[in-house]
């Protein structure tokens, strides 16, 4: 059977779109006597005529993408809904996520915002920071990510380079964000000193985030990942920076890696939602990177991280398993193989009999 089927069945090859495709390789060496592939596929063909139409198990996909169930419960988050968050005190939720699969894991969770951050250098793309990410590495992220969220805000990060230079620049790169990535909200990085820029932006209609204290994409100008605001001069400036910021209207602040009680002070002193990363419990909400709570990061978690899953043990079990099935030949089982309907089968057979009679 494996025999006839290699024969006369043209193959194809399945294309991640999960189209057919010709393949115009060569047939492999067949395991039985050499037939003209062309005039069996001839003979074949007319002795199934009639019984054209594949059967419904014929329509291959890669995978079936699902449909999203219509659910009007849950109502679309806005900047608007941040705010009224951090008004009732109700925490704000927000993730990272660079894929469509993720996005849509993370939104059907009901999770408030999803950040595709800049550290998709690391995480996605084994970069050792997030300095040497394009803009068109985000946006290609940004776009599936896009494609998984629903409810969720949406915010993208704007890579380093893309806003330092010049503001026109930045401007029409956080348009591109909104444009062709879908994002509702852009993130930049820095203090005070951004804050013309920052109303540039917003001029522009882009609602924009900010992020102060450890900033990554200064990496070399902190001299590493250090804690930040811990002296009473750095204080003075994290303050500085988060009031600049909140006045020059953005829509949300990250405070990364600062110590509880500056974030504390910043969140009471500020009117726009803050949102902790290494922050401490008092922030209005708290963000995580996905890949760190389901344990994908390689390495040790920083102390803020918790991890809430394994996904690294639960992944490599199935691809070990996968593995093993096929190295002994537990892996397709006939159930899980196509199957030629009877009637085809009885008439190849017929064919190849034939065939057979006249070689005698
Ligand atoms: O890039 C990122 O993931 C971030 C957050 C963790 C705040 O900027």
């Amino acid at each position: 059977m494996r025999g006839i089927a290699r024969l006369v069945v043209t193959r194809f090859i399945v294309t991640v779109h999960g189209w057919p495709v010709h393949d115009t390789s060569p047939l492999d060496e067949p395991p039985f006597p050499r037939y003209n592939t062309s005039s069996i596929q001839d003979d074949a063909e007319q002795a199934l005529s009639g019984h054209a139409g594949g059967a419904l198990e014929d329509k291959m996909s890669i995978t079936p993408i699902g449909r999203r169930l219509p659910d009007d419960s849950r109502q679309k988050i806005t900047t608007a809904s941040l705010q009224e968050r951090k008004l009732r005190h109700e925490p704000i939720t927000c993730l990272t996520a660079y894929d469509y699969a993720t996005a849509r894991l993370v939104d059907e969770s009901a999770i408030d915002m999803v950040l595709v951050g800049d550290s998709l250098a690391q995480t996605m793309l084994g970069y050792d920071n997030t300095l040497s990410v394009t803009m068109d590495e985000m946006l290609h992220h940004a776009k599936a990510v896009r494609r998984g969220v629903k409810n969720a805000l949406l915010l993208a990060d704007m890579p380093y380079g893309s806003y330092q230079a010049d503001p026109t620049e930045a401007i029409r790169n956080a348009t591109r964000f909104v444009k062709e990535g879908g994002a509702e909200v852009v993130k930049i990085e820095g203090g005070e000193k951004r804050t013309d820029l920052i109303r540039r932006i917003i001029d522009a209609e882009i609602p924009l985030a900010g992020h102060i204290g450890l900033t990554p994409q200064s990496v070399n100008v902190m001299g590493g990942y250090k804690v930040q605001g811990k002296d009473l001069g750095a204080i003075e400036q994290l303050m500085r920076d988060a009031v600049a910021l909140d006045r020059a209207g953005v829509a949300c602040l990250f405070l990364e890696g600062i110590p509880r009680e500056v974030a504390a002070m910043s969140t009471a002193e500020v009117g726009t939602p803050t949102i902790g990363i290494g922050a401490g419990p008092e922030c209005d909400g708290q963000v995580l990177v996905f890949h760190d709570i389901v344990n994908l990061t390689f390495g040790p978690p920083a102390k803020f991280v918790r991890r809430y899953g394994d996904a690294a043990a639960l992944i490599t079990h199935a691809v070990q398993a996968f593995r093993a099935d096929v190295k002994s030949h537990q892996y397709p089982s006939d159930e899980e193989s196509y199957h030629l309907p009877r009637e085809t089968r009885a008439a190849l057979e017929t064919v190849l009999e034939r065939k057979r009679a006249m070689r005698r």
